[in-house]
C-alpha cells in the first residue's frame, strides 16, 4: 500500500513588489514523518509555511495538504492542520489555563471538556504550576510551550511549526523535541522550519535546504552529508604566509576557511593516500602545518558547500527571553 503524501507542493512562487521571496518551491512530505525546512534568515521559510497553511496565497504553483488543495479546499486544509507561528500567539492578559480553555472552546469542546483538555495539556507541557498565572509573567520557554499546547488542543493531521525552538534554552529545546517525537509516533505529520542544523539532523526524516527562495538540496541528513563528500580534512597552519600559500595551492578543493585561526577545510575521500598527498602538497618541507584532523562532514559543511554561506548568520534575530 502506498501512502498518500501529507504535503505536496509544486512550483510555489511569491514576490513582494520586486522582491522574489519564493522562486519555485517543490516539496513532498510523507505521512507520519518529520520534514525540516532548513535555511538562514530571510530564506523564505515562514513564507512557505504561511502558504501551505492557507494564510497567504502563492503567486504561482499548487499545493495539497492532507490531500486537500490549499486554494480550492482551504477550509478542509484548515480543519486538518495546526500552526505554531514564529512569534507566540497567546493572550498575554489571560492565564495559561484560560488560554487553553479558550482554544478548546473555539475548537468545539463543551465547557467541562475544555477544562479537562486544558489540564491534560498543561501537564503534558510541564506548565501545571504556572497554569493560573497570566502569560505576561511567563518566560520565553514557557510561552513557546503554551503556544505549542494551544496548537494541539485537537490533534491535527499535519502540524506546522515555524522555528519552534528559536530562543529556547537547551533544556526547553530538548523537552520540545520530545513532544514532537511523541506526536510523530502517534502518526502526526510535522513540517518544521529551523535555522539549526542540529535540530534538523535530530528530528527530521527528510530535510530541504532553502536559500533565497530556492530549495538548494533535499534528502535525509545522511544523504545531504554524502552529497558534499563525507570526509573533511581540517588543517591549521603555523603562520599566515604558509596559510595564504596553501589556500592558493588548494584553491578548488577548499571548502571553507577561517583566516583568524589560520585554518582551512578541504574535502577528501578519507583515504590515507589522498590525505597524505594533500598534506604533502601544502607542506612539502614539513614545517607549515601546526596540526590537522579528519572528520565526517557536518550539516554545517553541507550548507556551506551548497550555498557558499554559513548556515547560521551572526545577525540572527533576538532570542526570546527565557
Ligand atoms: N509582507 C512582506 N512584505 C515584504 N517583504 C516580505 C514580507 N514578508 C516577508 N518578506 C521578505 O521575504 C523574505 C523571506 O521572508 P521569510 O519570512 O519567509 O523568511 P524566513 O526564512 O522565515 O526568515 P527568518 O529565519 O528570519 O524567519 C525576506 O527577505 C523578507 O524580508
Ligand atoms: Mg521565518
Amino acid at each position: 500500500m502506498t501512502r498518500r503524501p501529507a504535503v505536496v507542493a509544486h512550483g510555489l512562487k511569491k514576490s513582494y513588489g520586486d522582491v522574489r521571496v519564493l522562486r519555485g518551491v517543490d516539496l513532498e512530505v510523507e505521512q507520519g514523518s518529520v520534514f525540516a525546512l532548513l535555511g538562514p534568515n530571510g530564506a523564505g521559510k515562514t513564507t512557505t509555511v504561511k502558504i501551505l497553511s492557507t494564510l497567504l496565497p502563492p503567486d504561482a504553483g499548487r499545493a495539497w495538504v492532507a490531500g486537500f488543495d490549499i486554494l480550492r479546499e482551504r477550509t478542509r486544509v484548515r480543519r486538518s492542520i495546526s500552526l505554531t507561528g514564529q512569534y507566540a500567539a497567546v493572550d498575554e492578559e489571560q492565564t495559561g489555563a484560560e488560554n487553553l480553555q479558550m482554544m478548546a472552546r473555539l475548537r468545539g469542546y463543551a465547557r467541562r471538556a475544555a477544562r479537562a483538555r486544558a489540564t491534560t495539556l498543561l501537564q503534558q507541557f510541564d506548565l501545571t504550576e504556572a497554569a493560573e498565572r497570566r502569560v505576561r509573567t511567563y518566560s520565553g520557554g514557557m510561552r513557546r510551550r503554551l503556544d505549542l499546547a494551544a496548537s494541539l488542543v485537537t490533534e491535527p493531521s499535519v502540524l506546522f511549526l515555524d522555528e519552534p525552538t528559536t530562543g529556547l534554552d537547551p533544556r526547553s529545546r530538548l523537552a520540545l523535541w520530545r513532544v514532537i517525537k511523541d506526536l510523530v509516533a502517534r502518526g502526526v505529520t510535522v513540517v518544521l522550519t529551523t535555522q539549526y542544523l542540529e535540530e534538523a539532523d535530530e528530528l527530521a526524516d527528510r530535510i530541504a535546504v532553502i536559500d533565497h527562495g530556492t530549495i538548494v538540496a533535499s534528502g535525509t541528513a545522511d544523504e545531504l552529508k554524502r552529497q558534499v563528500a563525507e570526509t573533511r580534512l581540517d588543517v591549521t597552519f603555523a603562520d599566515p604566509a604558509s596559510y595564504a600559500a596553501a589556500v592558493g595551492k588548494l584553491a578548488g578543493l577548499v571548502v571553507s576557511t577561517e583566516p583568524d585561526e589560520l585554518r582551512l577545510v578541504t574535502a577528501t575521500d578519507g583515504s590515507a593516500a589522498h590525505i597524505r598527498s594533500l598534506l604533502d602538497e601544502v607542506d612539502p618541507s614539513g614545517t607549515a602545518i601546526a596540526h590537522f584532523r579528519t572528520r565526517t562532514a557536518t550539516l554545517d559543511d553541507v550548507f556551506l558547500a551548497l550555498t557558499g554561506r554559513p548556515a547560521q548568520p551572526h545577525d540572527t534575530k533576538e532570542p526570546a527571553h527565557v
